[in-house]
């Protein structure tokens, strides 16, 4: 197992001191993303390991190497045979815990999946949905526009994303979705000191994802992607997939489907909230949304990173990596990168040919990213003519959190 003496790529920077100092350890050669610091200081740390250490090194558990400029993550994402998903994205995974499907498996066994789900997340798929998200967008906003305020996460972003995922796509009751996204939240962003309450979420989101599965399994097929998920796919070898794979692709989508769209739509209205140029600006021009969006995904992203193991000795940057070492790919610094991006700090909704890795890349590249585009601009366009001046309320700021991903629990507007 390498350390942190292995990493020999640091460059001319700060001194280990002088990162205790700023962040709060030395986030070059002792990284931990559960730090509360890292919340605190998020795009400044992904900003100064970019700058000076490629490959950062975390001596949590068993310990990960931190990957962070375009060229590497591109290199590693794309690159299965040597960085596996199949022992899981998370390091220091707990024994036990079921792998989630596609996420956590490699090709030929992910892409009998990935050929499953494509064609129901497709553009045009996905345009289906769009009047649908349109009238949530609105039913959403008709409940607090008499208020001239609201609490966005609880009241709008982290219900949109639910609805257009297990109302509109899934056909999940509405009633049960508030439980769903509670315990879903739960699991993923409860603090560490309560596992056992986080385990206990997770479980009552894999019961109630069964049940429901097994009740549509029961059903007169709708030709629609449960059913899909429910009959399963049959592999390269002509295996069949099991239940509990079958059902884990449902989890999966699930746990993709919310709190990352949840964040960049909080963050958007945030920035236009704050900005209120950038507002007038998408308000005289609608045109601008798709580009803007784009911009908004880049610059917020949900996914701060996943891991991948290392299958066999490589070199990272100048860094030795050996078999069994765990790797995060950090997206999020990837699409700040400013190897790739010019000014990759300013949030400019005019931005042309946006490069970003927020989506991942390579054969795990986000199997709903046309649905997460979609929400976002019928979001911004509903919104922008419902509410054009909004403001974020006096004496209050959004509140975050963030490990491997990176949430918006609270924003507090008035219009
Ligand atoms: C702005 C919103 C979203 C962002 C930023 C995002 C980001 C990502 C990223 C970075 C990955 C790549 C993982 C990797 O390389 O290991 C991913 C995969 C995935 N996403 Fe998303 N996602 C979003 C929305 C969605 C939605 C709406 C869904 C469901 C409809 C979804 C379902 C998934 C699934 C199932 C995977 C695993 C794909 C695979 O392993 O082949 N995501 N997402």
């Amino acid at each position: 197992m390498n350390t942190a003496d292995d990493n020999a790529n640091l460059e001319v920077g700060p001194t280990a001191g002088e990162l205790k100092a700023r962040f709060g350890r030395d986030i070059f050669r002792d990284f931990d993303f559960e730090d509360p610091n890292f919340n605190d200081h998020f795009f400044d740390i992904l900003d100064a390991q970019l700058a000076h250490c490629p490959v950062a090194r975390s001596n949590v558990g068993h310990g990960y190497w931190w990957v962070t400029r375009n060229d590497d993550v591109r290199r590693i994402a794309q690159d299965w045979k040597t960085f596996s998903n199949a022992l899981g994205y998370h390091p220091n995974r707990p024994e036990g815990v079921p792998y989630l499907y596609p996420e956590e498996c490699d090709p030929p066994i992910h892409t009998a999946w990935r050929n499953l789900l494509s064609p129901f997340l497709s553009p045009k798929a996905c345009a289906a949905l769009e009047a649908m998200a349109r009238e949530d967008v609105n039913t959403l906003i008709d409940r607090f526009i008499g208020r001239g305020e609201c609490e966005l996460i609880s009241e709008f972003a982290g219900l949109v994303p639910g609805w257009a995922f297990f109302k509109n796509v899934c056909g999940v009751p509405v009633d049960d979705m508030q439980m769903l996204i509670e315990d879903l939240e739960f699991a993923n962003f409860g603090p560490v000191s309560e596992s056992e309450k986080k385990a206990k979420c997770y479980e009552k989101v894999f019961t109630y994802l069964g049940n429901f599965l097994k009740l549509r399994s029961q059903q007169p097929p709708k030709g629609d992607m449960v059913d899909g998920i429910a009959k399963g796919v049959i592999y390269k070898d002509g295996s069949a997939s099991t239940w509990d794979e079958n059902l884990s692709v449902l989890v999966d989508l699930v746990q993709g489907a919310i709190a990352t769209t949840t964040y960049v739509m909080g963050s958007s209205i945030h920035h236009l909230a704050t900005h209120p140029e950038d507002a007038k600006l998408l308000r005289e021009n609608p045109e601008l949304i798709p580009q803007a969006v784009e911009e908004f995904i880049r610059v917020f992203p949900p996914i701060v990173g996943l891991g991948r193991t290392c299958m066999q000795d490589t070199e990272i940057s100048g860094t030795k990596i050996t078999e069994g070492d765990f790797v995060m790919v950090v997206y999020s610094a990837a699409s700040r990168d400013p190897r790739v991006v010019e000014n990759p700090a300013k949030v400019d909704i005019t931005r042309k040919n946006i490069v970003h890795s927020t989506f991942g890349v390579g054969p795990h590249r986000c199997v709903g990213s046309n649905l997460a585009r979609m929400q976002l601009k019928a979001t911004l366009e509903e919104w922008l003519k419902r509410i054009p001046e909004f403001s974020v309320k006096p004496g209050t700021s959004p509140v975050y959190s963030t490990a491997f991903m990176r949430s918006m629990h609270k924003l507090e507007l008035v219009f």
